[in-house]
């Protein structure tokens, strides 16, 4: 199936996970593929790994923490490829769970860090990105949040809250932009597998989804990449479950 042929897809924290996952499903579509990721071992593996389904495969190491880089690789990937047409915008997370008293000792610095991680860097890869869509007609977003962000999360203020905010950035930019042929979602995803999981962790967070078991990371992937197809192109704004039902907790045992 070539479903990505003659696409361009940008894709952050590719080096393993939701973003390796996801640049996988669009490669198996045959879609080129601008690859980013902090971690140049990791980014190298999953670039390797892609070629082989005959795309592509531009690297680009760096962090979307750096708005410099942001500029750089936006521009390396259009120059590279001729153009970007789709964005996975997944690159995102935090350090170990913080709960709000320790915040509070500490200076703000730390919280901000956190939500800039979550919503700021999503944020300038849409500022570099969309003119360019629009002005072309074409373009898929998926922005990749957490249900932290609509459920809440003890410990972990800053980064649900910047994942909420990345829901009214979704849903407001969209808007403007669904009329040049620009789609731009949210996905909400329900724990998705981690190699930082404990196993108490993990059965714990089994047990929460409806089907017994957290999702693969190829579930993940393959739902964001049916939301960067054109299968989806009457679908915009949409902060989009992924989580095993998650989100609507079981009543009965
Ligand atoms: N795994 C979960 O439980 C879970 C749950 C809900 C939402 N999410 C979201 O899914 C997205 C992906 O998470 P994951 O589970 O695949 O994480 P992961 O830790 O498995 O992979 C993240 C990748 O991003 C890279 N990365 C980290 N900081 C970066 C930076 N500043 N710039 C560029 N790349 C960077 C890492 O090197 C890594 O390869 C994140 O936005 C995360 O918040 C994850």
């Amino acid at each position: 199936m070539s479903r990505f042929a003659g696409r361009v897809a940008l894709v952050t924290g590719a080096g393993r996970g939701i973003g390796a996952a996801t640049a996988a499903e669009l490669a198996k579509g045959g879609c080129a593929l601008a690859l980013n990721d902090v971690d140049e071992a990791r980014l190298e593996e999953s670039a390797a790994a892609l070629r082989g389904h005959g795309v592509n495969v531009t690297t680009h190491l760096g962090s979307v923490m750096d708005p410099a880089f942001i500029q750089a690789f936006v521009a390396e990937a259009s120059e590279a490829h001729g153009k970007v047409d789709l964005l996975a915008n997944n690159a995102g997370g935090g350090p170990p769970m913080t709960p709000w008293a320790e915040f509070a000792k500490s200076d703000f610095a730390h919280f901000r860090a956190i939500f800039e991680m979550n919503f700021f860097t999503q944020a300038m890869l849409l500022h570099a990105l969309l003119p360019g869509m629009v002005q072309r007609g074409y373009g898929k977003v998926v922005c990749v949040s957490s249900i932290s962000a609509v459920l809440g999360q003890e410990s972990g203020a800053a980064y649900a809250s910047g994942k909420l905010a990345l829901h009214a950035l979704v849903s407001s930019v969209s808007k403007e932009v669904a009329r040049h042929g620009v789609n731009v979602n949210a996905v909400v995803l329900g724990n998705p597998p981690h190699p930082s999981r404990t196993p108490e962790r993990q059965a714990y967070l089994d047990k929460l989804s409806h089907f017994d078991r957290v999702g693969r990371l190829d579930e993940f992937g393959k739902a964001i990449a049916f939301l960067l197809s054109d299968d989806a192109s009457y679908i915009s704004g949409a902060a989009v479950p992924i989580d095993g039902g998650l989100i609507a907790p079981r009543l009965n045992e």
